[in-house]
C-alpha cells in the first residue's frame, strides 16, 4: 500500500484512526457489530448462503417484526440468542439488519426493539427454533403474507 507510505502516510492514517474512532454513532455501532458477529455467516451484504443453509437477512425478517410471534423469534435464532452482544448490542444490530436489508418489508408502524425486550423475549430459549419459525410462518400466511422458503 504505497498510499500510505511518505508524508501523506501520516495524515492519511491518522483521518483513519479518527473516522474509525471519532465519529461511531448509533447507527455505525449496529453496522459494527454486524460485520463482527453476523457478516462471518451472512456475509456482509446480508445475502447468506444457499450452499451453508445461512438464511437472507433481505425482505423475509421485516415481515417478522409485524407480529409479536415474529420478533420473538428474531431474538432467539442461535446468532443471535448466544452471540456475546448484551440486550442493548442486540437491539441495536437487530435494528440496524432490519432498517439497512428488510427495510422495504418492514411497514411505516415499524417498533425498533428495545433493549427490554429483547432481554424479555431472548430469555427464552426455544427447543426447536425451526419450529417456532414455522409457527411463524404460519401466522403470516393466516395474515394473507406467504413467504417462500
Ligand atoms: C455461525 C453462523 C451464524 C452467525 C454468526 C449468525 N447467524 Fe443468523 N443464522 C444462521 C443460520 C444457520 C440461521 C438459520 C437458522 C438456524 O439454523 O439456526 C440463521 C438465522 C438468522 C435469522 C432468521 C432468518 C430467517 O429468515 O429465518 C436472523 C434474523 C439472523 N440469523 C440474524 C443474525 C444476526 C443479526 C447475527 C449477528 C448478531 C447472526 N444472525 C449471526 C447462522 C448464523
Amino acid at each position: 500500500m504505497g498510499i500510505l507510505r511518505g508524508p501523506w502516510g501520516n495524515w492519511l492514517a491518522a483521518v483513519l484512526l479518527a473516522l474509525s474512532c471519532g465519529t461511531v454513532g448509533a447507527t455505525d455501532f449496529g453496522r459494527q457489530s454486524y460485520l463482527l458477529h453476523c457478516a462471518g455467516c451472512h456475509l456482509p451484504d446480508g445475502g447468506g448462503s444457499k450452499v451453508n443453509d445461512v438464511p437472507s437477512l433481505h425482505d423475509i425478517p421485516g415481515h417478522f417484526a409485524s407480529i409479536p410471534e415474529g420478533r420473538a423469534f428474531l431474538t432467539q435464532v442461535p446468532g443471535i440468542a448466544y452471540s456475546p452482544l448484551n440486550n442493548d448490542e442486540v437491539a441495536e444490530v437487530l435494528n440496524w439488519v432490519l432498517l439497512n436489508f428488510s427495510q422495504n418489508t418492514l411497514g411505516t408502524a415499524f417498533q425498533p426493539f428495545t433493549p427490554a425486550e429483547v432481554a424479555r423475549l431472548r430469555a427464552e430459549r426455544p427447543a426447536d427454533i425451526f419450529k417456532v419459525r414455522s409457527a411463524v410462518l404460519a401466522v403470516l400466511a393466516a395474515k394473507g403474507i406467504r413467504l417462500n422458503y
